[in-house]
């Protein structure tokens, strides 16, 4: 069997299939870039692929249990319909798990982490001997600056450039650190290249992506943790987020900026003032609080306090004054009390987020709260996370129905899922607004007044 196809010969065809984070559907695009220079086209029609790839996260307990439910489904279209196919697990899932995914899970052939996919095209050759193949070497330098990522279910508008990989967090309740590795930065001029060419085809908006953005620093190259060390010279020329954030918005005014995620430690003020002088680096920040007690946030090791967020909200309030503002939560990591759940419910009053991304704690194995007690009873977790669900769906209700009457720019982003008459697109706060097609097309931007709205879409029309 001959899994890598010569020049000239029939292409084979890759599946694959992405979860978890926005870095996880990035590295997917790279994965499929480095397989297609072996021939590989990708199909999303997996009863006719040679190569089944899943691209895994382990952030929380229930996304390992998704994928391990993907597993049991390719397992029974291998046994139905395409006896020959390989499948390979990897990112996080991969990473964490190792060895212990071919002992576990038969079906599994490959498994690969974040910081090996250059390695694939040998893996597979390995393959090809009925060997079960892995590699989960971790980096200090992989950053695939070189590969030009393959985009995947692309609108042709819209992309994710990655710019940092890894963490040198150490939160205590996440995984990261251990399955993406130590943080490091991208060479800016790949990353202005890959931006500009972006533009040069058609895209109109790009969010930067990383664990913790903030930390951005880029000096010639070596692992942050050195800069210090660097020569006053490279110094002088070395990237911060503020400059790379600039550097990508001087492209072209009619290309939008995003980025995320944001760490509320890393965050600088010369961030927030770049994002107000330029009308094209959009006007949402992603800045995942977790909890409003400073005394869990102590234990989550998140290097700041209640103060010092509520103090870097107002920072952002008053120098973008237009600014949305969404956040992350946990509830019920180790030890919270019902005081410590009223402070985040109050700092949820006090910054009004207009959108949020909310989870139970989830205890990560290894990790250094795996060793605190899990002790929140399930139930009180349960009853807390609604209450933070249901305050959270009321404070994006009244952020929207602010914006009733406004008229906002939009930049059009496909056909709306529920009208064929219908585009949908976003506004600069990250706001979904769906819109009569009028006579513009896909990657316009366009004035739409609004009209109406629920707590997630905005209802508006061209002017
Ligand atoms: N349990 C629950 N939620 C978690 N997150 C990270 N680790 C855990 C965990 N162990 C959440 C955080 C983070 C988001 C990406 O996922 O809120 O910001
Ligand atoms: Fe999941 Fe985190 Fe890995 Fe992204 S980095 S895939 S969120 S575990």
């Amino acid at each position: 069997m001959h899994l890598l196809p010569n020049k000239g010969q029939i292409k084979r065809k890759l599946y694959i299939e992405s979860y978890g984070c926005q870095m996880n559907f990035s590295d997917s695009e790279i994965v499929a870039s480095i397989l297609s220079k072996e021939g590989y086209i990708t199909t999303k029609d997996i009863t006719s692929a040679d190569l089944v790839f899943v691209n895994t996260c382990s952030i929380r307990e229930k996304a390992e249990q998704t994928v391990r439910k993907r597993l049991e489904f390719y397992n029974s279209i291998k046994k139905s319909s395409n006896p020959r196919m390989l499948v390979g697990v990897l990112g996080c899932m991969a990473e964490r798990l190792k060895e212990k995914f071919l002992e576990e899970e038969k079906l599994v052939n490959i498994v690969v982490g974040p910081d090996a996919y250059r390695d694939l095209p040998n893996i597979i050759k390995e393959v090809e001997d009925q060997k079960k193949s892995i590699n989960v070497l971790l980096s200090l330098e992989e950053t695939y600056a070189d590969i030009n990522p393959i985009r995947l279910n692309t609108n042709g508008v819209t992309a994710f450039v990655s710019i940092t990989r890894g963490c040198d967090n150490m939160c205590t309740f996440c995984v990261v650190p251990y399955t993406r590795g130590r943080e490091r930065s991208r060479d800016p001029e790949s990353i202005i290249k890959e931006c500009t060419g972006l533009f040069n085809s058609g895209y109109r908006e790009i969010t930067l992506l990383g664990q913790n953005v903030d930390s951005y620093l880029w000096y010639g190259g070596g692992p942050k943790k050195n800069f210090k060390k660097a020569s006053i010279e490279a110094r002088k020329k070395s990237v911060n987020f503020a400059d790379l954030l600039e550097k990508v918005a001087q492209i072209s005014s009619e290309l939008r900026v995003r980025f995320s995620t944001s760490n509320p430690q890393d965050m600088t003020i010369d961030v927030i003032k770049k994002i107000a002088k330029y009308e094209n680096i959009c006007n949402y920040i992603h800045l995942p609080v977790q909890s409003g007690s400073t005394r869990i946030l102590k234990l989550m090791r998140r290097g700041y306090d209640r103060k010092r967020y509520i103090q870097l909200i107002d920072n952002i309030k008053k120098l973008i004054p237009d600014c949305a503002i969404s956040m992350d939560i946990i509830a019920g990591f180790c030890s919270e009390t019902e005081k410590d759940h009223k402070d985040t419910l109050s700092l949820m009053d006090y910054v009004k987020y207009d959108f949020g991304y909310m989870f139970k704690y989830s205890e990560r194995p290894n990790t250094p709260a795996a060793r605190m007690e899990d002790d929140v009873d399930e139930t009180i977790k349960q009853r807390r996370l609604v209450e933070i669900i249901e305050k959270q769906t009321k404070h994006s209700l009244i952020n929207m129905k602010d914006k009733i009457g406004k008229t906002l720019k939009v930049l059009i982003e496909g056909i709306s899922k529920k009208s064929n008459d219908e585009f949908y697109g976003r506004t600069t706060h990250n706001a979904t607004v769906v819109f009569k097609k009028n006579n513009y097309n896909i990657g316009e931007y366009v004035m739409v007044k609004i009209i109406d709205c629920t707590s997630a879409t905005l209802k508006g029309k061209i002017v």
